[in-house]
């Protein structure tokens, strides 16, 4: 691989010379690099599913350059593409530290208000331009699909319920949580990034957020983006801890954005993010409970409740099912 990368420098920066190449991370479906030259920094990224999705409006490359044009054009921090060859991509290289690694290491409060502005800003732009980019969703990730990935989760959720709540029998414990997962399977979701995560937003200094990955495009509610882009979960760190950027104050700032956005009054958009929030933890739990490779289950399980037991509004429906997981 790192001969592919010397002969793309080669073939689309040859006035640059490869000082470094650093791994950072390798998946299913792509490799990526930190590569330092003579006069700068860049990430690249083969994109090793992209021959799959040629020819097709979910073309990973040709999504990527889209949207990245479109939200630059619009004021979103998003990295820039400086070159495409084949399906390795050079990006313009956005600083060495994610939100998860902020959060994991340091105290990410002053970070937090150029994280909201971003996504806010992130989530606008797609909605502005909704019709540009719903041509290019990607498979699987219709509305449809959406709803359906969310029925069957929060089905297997009920599993997991009793063991997290002080009364597992409590009477109207699931016909509870029925009503609250149906109230948010019918909120209309938005298009937006399919893979949000707080890795993919990278916070080089407190004043700048840059969204990373925005090769897939799809449905999802953007509450739900939002709790996810800002929690922290510490997975690759066997001491890693749980951390949720979002308090009462910057859920009422997000909800009066949204509000305006959307028409849709500040309370129930209030609603909905404090709901996807405890249903984030409950479903987070779920997994620690259930896959085997997960360290300090204990710790973790107790974090989770303690993020639970932190309302983001007052919703009765809400107010009543942690009512569920509170101590005597
Ligand atoms: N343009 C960039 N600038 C700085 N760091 C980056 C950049 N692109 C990727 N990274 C780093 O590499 C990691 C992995 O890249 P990413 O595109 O998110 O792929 P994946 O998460 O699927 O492995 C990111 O979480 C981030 O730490
Ligand atoms: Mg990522």
């Amino acid at each position: 691989m790192t001969e592919n990368i010397h002969h793309l420098f080669r073939n689309k920066l040859p006035e640059q010379r490869i000082a470094k190449i650093e791994s950072l991370s390798e998946t299913r479906a792509h490799a990526v690099w930190k590569v330092t030259t003579d006069r700068s920094v860049f990430a690249v990224k083969h994109h090793i599913f992209a021959p799959l999705t040629r020819g097709k409006p979910y073309h990973l490359l040709a999504v990527e350059q889209k949207v990245t044009d479109l939200l630059l054009a619009n004021g979103v921090s998003v990295p820039r593409i400086i070159a495409t060859d084949h399906d390795m991509v050079i990006y313009e290289w956005c600083g060495d530290h994610t939100l998860d690694d902020i959060c994991q290491t340091a105290d990410p409060r002053p970070f937090t208000h150029s994280i909201i502005n971003t996504l806010c800003a992130l989530e606008k732009a797609f909605y502005k331009h909704r019709s540009k980019f719903i041509p290019h969703i990607a498979p699987g990730c219709s509305a449809d699909d959406l709803r359906e990935q969310w029925h069957s989760t929060t089905q297997s959720l009920t599993e997991t319920l009793p063991a997290l709540v002080r009364d597992p029998n409590a009477p109207d414990l699931l016909s509870t949580w029925e009503t609250l997962t149906t109230e948010l399977i019918q909120a209309p979701p938005v298009l937006g990034p399919t893979d949000y995560n707080a890795r993919n937003i990278a916070c080089p200094n407190p004043e700048t957020a840059t969204v990373l990955e925005l090769a897939k495009i799809g449905y999802d509610w953007p509450e739900r983006r939002l709790i996810q882009y800002t929690t922290s979960l510490g997975a690759h760190n066997p001491r890693g801890r749980i951390v949720g950027l979002l308090t009462p104050s910057l859920a009422q700032h997000y909800a009066r954005f949204a509000s305006k956005l959307y028409s849709n009054p500040i309370e129930t958009i209030l609603f909905r993010l404090d709901a996807h929030h405890l249903i984030y933890h409950i479903s987070a739990a779920h997994i620690c409970l259930t896959t085997p490779h997960w360290k300090n289950i204990k710790t973790r399980i107790a974090q989770h409740k303690n993020l639970i037991s932190q309302p983001l509004s007052d919703h009765p429906l809400i107010n009543k099912f942690r009512a569920y997981f509170e101590k005597k």
